[in-house]
């Protein structure tokens, strides 16, 4: 675990680092990275005050990095934050080696642990697999665990264990593939669901419409335009809409 070996790490994952005196200059990351490996040894030190110490360190270089890593957490070999502005890692969060972490991304306790005094001391916060990716925006919340190589979509909330080689999306996050392998969505799309459910009624109610006119003895044809509104052109293009809607939720 080195300067040296982060500022490599950095220009052999990032195509825009493009000599190690850019990556030592203008990337927040390194420079966050660089002094929570001091903090997080001031932190674990016994000296008197050293936590205290550590914290305000860590609340100094969040004013200038955007990046707030609280030096509790301990962090692997080569993790890379890149471009780094809102990236928040709790106390007790485990980032394995080799992790990238883009910005805006939250490695958080959930609203059961932030019950102040009681949950102090205990697991919090997610620990992250080697070689995990964590896309910007994501937020990963409570003491879960993210499997090695996993990847977690931009823009997500994960809020259960990962298995390793997984890519996992959405709000809250469900698994899309696994070892390179695609994983079926059995999570019902309740809104097309709700659809499909009132196009049926009204199919069947159509349905019973004509045979009440047919039972009456009326044709529908012969029925007048005061007794009985005929579909309009816009209303049958809307149920045109709903197949199609229908047709992309997979129903
Ligand atoms: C999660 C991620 C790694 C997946 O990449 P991938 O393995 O190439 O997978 P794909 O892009 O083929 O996406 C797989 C599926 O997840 C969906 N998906 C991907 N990212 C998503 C996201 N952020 N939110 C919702 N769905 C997403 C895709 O639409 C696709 O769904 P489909 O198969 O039904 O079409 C990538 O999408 C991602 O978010 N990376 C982070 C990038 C980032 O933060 N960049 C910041 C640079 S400054």
């Amino acid at each position: 675990m080195s300067i040296k070996e982060d500022i490599e790490n950095i220009q052999q994952k990032d195509p825009a680092a493009r000599n190690w005196l850019e990556v030592l200059l203008c990337y927040s990351g390194f420079h966050a990275v660089a002094i929570h490996r001091l903090n997080h040894a001031m932190w674990n030190s016994k000296i008197p005050g050293s936590k205290l110490l550590a914290r305000l360190s860590s609340q100094i270089v969040r004013s200038f990095t955007g990046i707030e890593i609280h030096p509790g957490a301990c962090l692997g070999r080569r993790v890379f934050i890149d471009h780094g502005m809102g990236v928040v890692i709790g106390e007790t969060a485990d980032v394995g080696d080799d992790v990238i972490i883009y910005q805006n991304v939250t490695l958080g306790a959930r609203a059961a642990a932030r019950g102040g005094a009681a949950s102090r001391g205990t697991k919090r916060h997610p620990t992250l697999g080697k070689g995990v990716v964590v896309g910007s925006g994501a937020q990963v919340l409570g003491p879960l665990e993210i499997g090695d190589n996993s990847q977690v979509a931009s823009a997500s909330i994960v809020l259960k264990d990962v298995p390793a080689n997984s890519v996992v999306v959405g709000v809250p996050g469900r698994i899309v593939s696994r070892d390179g392998q695609r994983v079926p969505d059995d999570m019902p799309d309740i809104e097309a669901e709700a659809i499909k459910t009132l196009k049926d009624h009204i199919l069947a109610l159509e349905a019973q419409v004509k045979q009440i006119l047919k039972d009456s003895g009326k044709s529908p044809l012969a029925v007048t335009a005061s007794q009985v509104q005929t579909p309009s052109e816009e209303s049958i293009s809307s149920m045109e809409a709903v197949d199609v809607f229908l047709h992309g939720a997979g129903i």
